[in-house]
């Protein structure tokens, strides 16, 4: 799956927003992402039961992606966001809030990619966040239906302005505490 293929390889965590029932969880397991590297959020009761039992390895956060940073410890270093949230249909309030979280938890050299079957060109990340830039945006064909896949990354400039948790190694027995903690 391209989303997958867009992961940094690394050691810091990847974080995936709104799991629902698993599809880019099992694809991001698959490209290689260890369990151990991977957090899942969603807020739908349903689906994060289904999730928590289709991956038991995965820690499952039941949670609102507008409340990222707290479900965190302050020593992570985030690699990527993978985000399936349907940012577009969202109030603009809640998309600013959701996009100020990823700034403050990504690490320098995070990405933030989004995935949507709303294939219209998508600017909004960026739009939201002046430290945001796009580094790649394609339709990819081969899914079905087809979906967009936009890559977004920190501006190089905002090194001294470094964010909560960057530059260290993650403490996996901390991110267990807090993701058991939320549900
Ligand atoms: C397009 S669906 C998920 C697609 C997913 N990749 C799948 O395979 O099913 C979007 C998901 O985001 C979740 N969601 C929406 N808003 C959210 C939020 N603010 N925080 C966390 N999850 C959210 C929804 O409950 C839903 O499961």
């Amino acid at each position: 799956m391209q989303i997958a293929r867009q992961v940094p390889a690394g050691d810091g965590l990847v974080i995936e927003l709104g799991g629902g029932t698993g599809t880019v969880t099992q694809a991001l397991l698959e490209s290689g992402v260890t369990p151990e590297r991977l957090i899942v959020v969603e807020r739908a009761p349903a689906f994060v039961h289904h999730l928590r039992n289709r991956f038991p390895d995965v820690p499952v956060v039941h949670g609102d992606a507008a409340r990222l940073a707290h479900f965190l410890p302050p020593d992570v270093r985030i690699d990527a966001i993978v985000s399936c949230l349907p940012l577009r249909s969202l109030p603009r309030h809640e998309t600013a809030v959701i996009v100020e979280q990823w700034h403050q938890v990504l690490g320098e050299n995070g990405v933030v990619i989004q995935f949507t079957y709303d294939i219209r060109p998508l600017r909004y990340i960026a739009a939201y966040h002046p430290d945001f830039v796009i580094c790649s945006s394609r339709i990819v064909w081969a899914n079905a239906p087809p979906a967009r896949v936009v890559t977004t990354c920190k501006r190089a400039t905002v090194a001294s302005d470094r964010p909560v948790g960057a530059g260290h190694q993650h403490s996996r027995s901390a991110v267990e505490i807090k993701s058991r903690s939320q549900s």
